[in-house]
């Protein structure tokens, strides 16, 4: 997986599943009814166990650390709760310049001790590499300015085109706290990093090139000298692919919307691809599925590529059907299906 990443080829194709761990998962919500979802990031042999469970059941190629974006923000002290069903919903939103005093700087070692020794468990029982991930700013911002989940992230890009001062130093926030929280990752043992920026999708190219991809570049160059592997997904993308290579990342994850050949062209030769299953397709008869995941693979690049969903795994996925994919993806021989 990882010399995929880099660029480069090998007989079995890698695969995992973003939010592979979780509720699709009989074993996680086993955990889940002794304790919160929060709580199992604070407790190292817990978030361990939650990372290794996917990858025992599915057999997939990579790990990643069972967490969530939100996290190094509650351990700096924004008062957030995750609500089932609807997501992290903050007590404080974040909007105006007063507001950003709530964001200090994160001190993993300090603030969030656990975190590193959950990494470190799970590394040491796992055998296949770890992936550390973080929110990307503007979808941390996007949580903080509208106080939770929201469709078109509104406030959020008014707040952004309002006050661009504010904004910019409320992006730099976040960017130091993703950089820390992923330094303290790959320094217990992670191999890879994901920058999970999943709603930037809503902003027009302009916008983002304006308002957010300095930020992410600033993100992807601070990354670089950790010498992993570095990955960089959002949703609804596709009218953004060019933007999102020029912040930096080794890897781009793109959603279903544009098919993989096509990403392929538009983007520079070092880059490397992850995705693109659409989700809804794991709810499908395997007859169904088996033909999607066939489309996916027959439009993926020849090296430099990693299977995946172009968005998580959906909660009520059945766990046989995701197990088959890996299965079929570790079997797909490329030349077979007259590829070249
Ligand atoms: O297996 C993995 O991928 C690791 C775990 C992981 C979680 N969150 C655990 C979690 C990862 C990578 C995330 C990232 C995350 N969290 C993102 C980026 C990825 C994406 O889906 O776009 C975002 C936007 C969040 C914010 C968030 N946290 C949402 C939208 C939700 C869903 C709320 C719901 O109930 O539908 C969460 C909660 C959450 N994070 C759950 C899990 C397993 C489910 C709730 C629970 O177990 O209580």
């Amino acid at each position: 997986m990882l010399a995929a990443y880099r660029g480069g080829r090998s007989e079995r194709l890698p695969v995992w599943f973003m939010r592979q761990a979780g509720r699709s998962l009989p074993e996680y919500r086993a955990i889940r009814e002794r304790a919160g979802l929060l709580e199992i990031g604070r407790v190292p042999e817990l978030a361990a166990e939650v990372t290794l469970q996917p990858v025992r059941r599915y057999g997939v190629d990579a790990a990643i650390f069972f967490s969530d974006i939100v996290t190094p923000l509650q351990a700096i002290g924004v008062e957030l709760e995750i609500r089932p069903g609807t997501g992290p919903v903050i007590a404080s939103p974040v909007r105006s310049a007063r507001d950003l005093s709530a964001l200090r700087r994160f001190e993993p070692a300090v603030d969030a001790p656990w975190l590193g020794e959950g990494v470190r468990l799970a590394v040491a029982e796992l055998d296949v590499p770890l992936i550390g991930f973080a929110g990307g700013p503007f979808t941390l911002a996007s949580y903080l300015v509208e106080g939770g989940p929201s469709r078109a992230q509104t406030r959020t890009k008014a707040l952004m085109l309002s006050e661009p001062l504010t904004w910019r130093r409320l992006l730099e926030r976040l960017c130091d706290i993703a950089l820390d929280s992923l330094r303290a990752q790959v320094q217990a043992g992670a191999a890879a990093v994901q920058v999970f920026d999943s709603w930037i999708g809503s902003l027009a190219p302009e916008q983002y090139e304006r308002h957010v991809l300095p930020v992410v570049r600033r993100l992807f160059d601070g990354l670089s000298e950790l010498g992993v592997p570095r990955i960089y997904f959002g949703v609804g993308t596709g009218h953004l692919l060019e933007l999102i290579a020029r912040a930096g990342p080794d890897v781009v994850g793109v959603d279903w919307r544009v098919p993989l050949d096509a990403a392929r062209a538009r983007l520079p030769g070092r880059v490397a691809l992850q995705g693109n299953l659409d989700p809804a397709a794991c709810l499908a008869p395997w007859p169904v599925l088996e033909r999607e995941v066939l489309s996916v693979l027959e439009r993926a690049p020849e090296r430099g590529y990693v299977f995946n969903l172009g968005h998580g795994v959906l909660p009520e996925s059945d766990p046989a059907a995701l197990a088959r994919i890996v299965e079929l993806v570790h079997t797909f021989r490329r030349e077979a299906a007259g590829v070249a």
